[in-house]
């Protein structure tokens, strides 16, 4: 491993120019506020919670796919001297909804005892409670249930295929522009290749814990979890309280990857287990419970019909889309998303369809959607590319869009010449053999490149946040947001403390608790242009009247400063047109006899903006690998991507997030792959040493270039989404790299030697 194979050790060197503005803390590499604390220890987690009195529960799961329970033998477990009690269907807490019940595109069904049913593995069909963890492990045990299990369907041609209503959270399962078979009829070449990406596991480091303790009708909720409010809201309408009396301290997460957006049933269960004995219970799933009821991304299998003309120009572009949900919910993988943003094509169809299994319900899953559809469409490029005799990245630009395909809207901003540029310059692509399997390094592996278009929509949700400036100086900033490691404790504090015109030190930042401002879904890449223009526009109400107190009296240097208006820095206001007259917040406030000043600030979409403008982040990703021609091991030697997604609130952070991004792409491109027995519907890898996620030995040398881009449409920061879009053209470029070092195509994820070998 070189120096540079560890991100954080990556100097700070390709900063976009005017990142940093003098006295602000935004665009500051600031290291994690929230490092010290987990490094030593201090951060405190769900599960390290253990209120006085606490018992400890453990899941008992179906070990069939679908089917019924016929027996649990509790006198067993209940004769165990530990366990005080053991919850099943018929002995659970009455829940005042039928979980069952759906009222909406985040709202999902989830296995609560409401009755004996399996509907897919390791589902929970018990929850034993004991005074220790030992007592209610060996007690889940002991209630060796038995089943009658019905013949699983699982894999993606176990059912019949329909086309559901929509695919992700409300988006169209069919779009269509132009022609496709005319367009493909007219080409000079087409192409026609099937790829399949399989089901995997989010595999979060921090399990999804719970622990629960009600004070009459009050819950109280150590629980990780990526949106506060929206966890409280399903609780509510589950134990039928208001959701004012849900308390749910979630300040640190050990992951999410979309699995903590919704509340997972066994979180729910910890609930109606303290409920069910009156003590506070903790319930940590073990790692293969995991597997089922936490969601997964959905398998896909897809199949690409590109048609181009003589100079490179496509003709058409036809994405078929196959993928599952569970037997009792909808959630669909939008795997064609990308498809209909990102390149130019007179004709473009897509098309979803989907079949019902016996698993868990797919959910949300490392920008789900464009991750496995531009697997797809970057493999499809590169193929065509080659039956073209063309440069890949050429071909990328033949066919670049000016405007958004099928919607025609122009872009809100789109720097991706910027990226291909910046990134094919750092990796060194020109110049590249255009045939594969001609290049060997020293060692006598084959050696090949191959890139990828990266794309994730710039979203944005409802959220709100509370700020203060008080006489001393000092301030505050509060609310509902969530760390899930991606680093929202720092770059919102450095939002909060710019807005207030405060240094970091003087700052006091909250969030992780739902007792404050909701903060709305820490997800979708969403949570900085959400919570961030919550705090920017909370800090800029209490500036706003600051401002008001000084310009209208007649003491302050201020005064009559309305028109020409007044920046905050360093704790002071200053006159936009007159940088020389200046007071301090201290100033201002005693003299106007105020101990504090607070404010309000709320962000969400622009509908005017989303009607009129496209918005997504852009970026380009560059891979090496070497593949040992005799065993067919593959490495990755080098990643590079240049990402253009908006303003940059932290380049440390931020280039974090993007090389996270691309170790997800490593990892589905390599890595991996949820094995199931289709006989049984039972995992053959649900733990962490059979379901392959890379090690810090498999992380190559890796880039990651900020590119400059300036937004004003997309929300009042200029933010785009930098925590998904790594994934995005990471596998195709990888993919087409083994292709290129091997002469053989591997359309099925992830690629291992057997397929190379084969
Ligand atoms: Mo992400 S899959 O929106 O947490």
């Amino acid at each position: 491993m070189t120096a540079t194979s560890k991100p954080s050790n990556m100097p700070a060197s390709n900063l976009p120019a005017g990142a940093i503005r003098h006295g602000s803390s935004i665009g500051q590499p600031l290291t994690r506020r929230d490092g010290p604390l987990k490094v030593t220890g201090q951060a405190r987690f769900s599960a390290d919670n253990l209120p006085p009195g606490t018992l400890h529960a453990a899941l008992c799961v179906a070990r069939i796919a679908r089917g019924r329970v016929t027996g649990l033998d509790v006198a067993a477990a209940e004769a165990h001297p530990g366990v005080v009690a053991v919850m099943r269907p018929g002995h659970a807490p009455a829940l005042a909804k039928d979980p069952d019940a759906k009222d909406g595109p985040f709202t999902f069904r989830l296995d609560l005892l409401q009755n004996d049913r399996v509907r897919y593995a390791n589902q929970p069909i018990a929850v034993v409670i004991a005074e220790t963890l030992e007592a209610a492990t060996e007690g889940a045990r002991l209630l060796a249930p038995t089943y009658a299990a019905e013949t699983p369907r699982i894999g993606l041609d176990a059912g019949a295929a329909f086309t559901p209503d929509s695919v992700g959270v409300g988006a169209p399962p069919v779009e269509t522009d132009g022609d496709v078979e005319a367009g493909l009829a007219a080409a000079s070449r087409t192409i026609a290749a099937t790829y399949e990406t399989p089901a995997q596991y989010h595999n979060a480091m921090e399990p999804h814990a719970a622990v629960a303790s009600w004070d009459g009708n009050r819950l109280t909720l150590f629980m990780p979890t990526q949106a506060l409010a929206m966890s409280q809201a399903r609780l509510a309408g589950l134990f039928g309280i208001s959701p004012d009396d849900i308390h749910i301290e979630s300040p640190y997460l050990g992951g999410g990857f979309g699995s903590k957006g919704v509340p997972a049933g066994p979180q729910v269960l910890a609930c109606m287990a303290a409920k069910l004995v009156g003590r506070p219970v903790k319930l940590v799933p073990t790692r293969t419970q995991m597997y089922g009821p936490m969601g997964h991304r959905g398998p896909t299998r897809q199949t690409l019909r590109l048609g181009a003309d003589a100079s490179g120009k496509l003709t058409a572009l036809d994405h078929h889309i196959r993928t599952a949900s569970s037997s009792f919910d909808d959630f669909f993988e939008p795997a064609g998303r990308a498809t209909s943003t990102l390149y130019a094509s007179p004709a473009i169809a897509i098309r979803h369809e989907a079949v019902r299994l016996d698993t868990g319900t797919p959910l949300f899953m490392r920008a789900p959607g464009e991750a496995t559809g531009s697997v797809a469409l970057e493999s499809a490029l590169d193929e065509m590319a080659h039956e073209l005799g063309m440069d890949p990245l050429e071909f990328r630009l033949a066919n670049y869009a000016e405007v958004e395909p099928i919607t025609g809207k122009p872009f809100s901003s789109k720097a991706l010449r910027d990226c291909y540029r910046r990134g094919a310059e750092a990796f060194g692509w020109a110049g590249r053999p255009l045939q594969p399997r001609q290049t060997r390094d020293k060692d006598g592996f084959l050696v090949g490149t191959g890139m990828g278009t990266a794309t994730f929509p710039a979203l944005i949700f409802e959220g709100m946040a509370r700020a203060e400036i008080r006489a001393d100086g000092t301030g505050t900033v509060e609310l509902g947001a969530i760390d899930m490691g991606q680093g929202s404790w720092t770059a919102l504090a450095q939002i909060a403390a710019d807005g207030l015109g405060i240094g970091m030190d003087a700052l006091t930042f909250r969030m992780g608790s739902s007792d404050l401002p909701n903060a709305g879904i820490a997800g979708g890449s969403g949570h900085t242009a959400t919570a961030g223009g919550a705090v920017h526009a909370a800090a800029g109400d209490v500036i706003r009247q600051l401002a008001e107190l000084a310009t209208n009296d007649p003491a302050s240097p201020l005064y009559g400063a309305g028109n020409a208006g007044v920046t905050a820095a360093d704790g002071r206001l200053t006159r936009r047109d007159d940088p020389g007259r200046s007071e301090s917040f201290t100033d201002i406030l005693r003299r106007a006899g105020r101990s504090r000043i607070e404010g309000q600030g709320k962000a969400g979409a622009d509908p005017a903006a989303q009607a009129s403008y496209a918005m997504h982040a852009h970026g380009a990703v560059f891979a090496e690998v070497k593949v040992d021609p005799d065993l067919g091991q593959i490495r990755v030697s080098r990643l590079v991507g240049a990402f253009a997604a908006g303003r940059v609130i932290n380049p440390r952070l931020v280039r974090s997030q993007y090389y996270g991004g691309m170790i997800w792409g490593l990892s589905f491109a390599l890595h991996e792959r949820a094995e199931m027995d289709p006989r049984t519907g039972r995992f053959l890898n649900d733990n962490l040493a059979e379901y392959h996620v890379p090690v810090n030995a498999d992380v190559p040398a890796m880039e990651a270039i900020l590119v400059h881009e300036d937004d004003a449409v997309v929300n009042n920061l200029g933010v785009k989404g930098v925590g998904e879009i790594g994934i995005t053209g990471t596998v195709g470029a990888i993919a087409n790299a083994v292709w290129h070092a091997t002469g053989v195509r591997v359309r099925e994820m992830p690629i291992t030697l057997d397929k190379l070998l084969g």
